[in-house]
């Protein structure tokens, strides 16, 4: 019998895919928060963490319709991708403008506000997504290979490029959470049965230089900064290890990011994404919270990770609807009121917190996979 407290947990897991569920759209596009204006379209990044949990948690059809969506929305832009990897190959620069957006409508078109489109991690999240889901689950691969294949060679020519980081700021720099999920979509498109053998041995050859690149960036400094040839960390660079596999969890280079960010980002168990952080006056973020969780499952500490959980359902609202942040501990609480005002209360639900709230449940095995009959 599970104690009293797990069956709370694993009730608002069981919740957790519901809400997840009734957002998602049926094109597959899973809405970043279905009551927040501004995160009303579906991001590759927020989606493939989505996906991924969806697809511990047994709901393949769910998953899916997700990588349908993703490949869709690269079939649809077959040429202009190719023109861009064509140019790459040319060595003429593109305008960040000129990319691929980081965020479409859930029917799959861009939109016309103004956002900060260019950022590669969520192009290669999702392919590490899809080949975790089709191992996991011994899945065809087929329809989504066309649109797996064109965004591995699309980051793959554009990898070096400085773009927008997981949090669509300083697009002046080379991020190392934009690295590792670039790293880890190469590494999982090598890994994808169907894909040219050719072509396969490229991607992996590229992400192991990627990794090469961080390793040689921690040499300076010890762990993993923020951006190549800062000092700062981000609570993004946890999904480098337990997520990404990248690094092991007992790697010392991940044993001294996770170090810092504990020290520098960590307040009780709510993970910040960074010191400066000034968005909604700098809250402590639900997916990170799980991000931190996931590495402490990989490294055999059930206990803090259940502390990451059991911290997270906390912050669940009365009808059990996980934030993007809370607010309790502001590291800047003078720049809260402004984010209020304009784009209204924190973001509540947020599917990606839910995502990351199922995906520990189901690592601590708090939350059992649904098997095929229960489907
Ligand atoms: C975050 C992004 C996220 C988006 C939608 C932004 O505020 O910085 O990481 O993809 O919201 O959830």
């Amino acid at each position: 019998m599970p104690d009293a407290n797990t069956v709370l947990l694993r009730a608002l897991a069981a919740r957790s895919l519901a809400i997840i569920r009734a957002a998602q759209a049926p094109s597959g596009a899973y809405v970043a928060s279905p009551s927040f204006p501004v995160y009303g379209y579906s991001w590759f990044r927020d989606g493939a963490f989505i996906a991924d949990a969806m697809s511990r948690a047994g709901e393949i059809e769910s998953a899916e319709a997700f990588f349908d969506w993703c490949a869709g929305v690269l079939d649809a832009r077959i040429d202009r991708v190719e023109g861009l990897i064509d140019r790459a190959t040319r060595g003429e620069s593109v305008a960040a403008t000129d990319h691929l957006h980081t965020r479409y409508t859930l029917g799959g078109q861009e939109s016309d506000a103004e956002w900060w489109n260019f950022q590669l991690d969520g192009y290669g999240a999702w392919l590490w997504a899809l080949e975790a889901h089709v191992r996991r689950h011994g899945r065809p691969i087929e329809r989504f290979l066309g649109g797996a294949v064109l965004s591995a060679r699309y980051i793959e020519a554009f990898w070096r490029e400085p773009s927008y980081d997981w949090w669509e700021e300083h697009p002046e720099h080379r991020h190392v959470s934009t690295l590792g999920a670039v790293a880890a979509g190469l590494r999982a498109a090598s890994r994808l049965p169907g894909v040219d053998s050719d072509l396969a041995a490229r991607f992996g050859t590229r992400a192991d230089a990627i990794v090469e690149t961080l390793h040689e960036e921690t040499a300076r400094l010890g762990y993993l900064p923020k951006w190549l040839g800062g000092d700062a960390v981000d609570a993004s660079l946890l999904a480098l290890g337990g997520t990404f596999e990248l690094f092991a969890p007992d790697d010392p280079t991940m044993i001294a990011t996770v170090a810092r960010i504990e020290a520098e980002l960590v307040h009780a168990a709510g993970v910040h994404r960074y010191l400066d952080d000034t968005y909604y006056g700098g809250g402590e973020w639900l997916p990170l919270a799980g991000f931190l969780g996931l590495h402490h499952v990989a490294s055999g500490r059930p206990d803090a990770a259940r502390d990451e959980l059991a911290w997270m359902a906390r912050q669940a609202t009365p009808d059990d609807l996980l934030p993007e942040q809370v607010s309790a501990h502001l590291l800047a609480p003078d720049r809260y009121t402004e984010w209020v005002e304009r784009w209204g209360p924190i973001a509540t639900p947020l599917l990606w917190s839910h995502a990351m709230y199922v995906s520990l449940a189901v690592g601590l095995g708090v939350m059992a996979p649904l098997v095929a009959s229960e489907r």
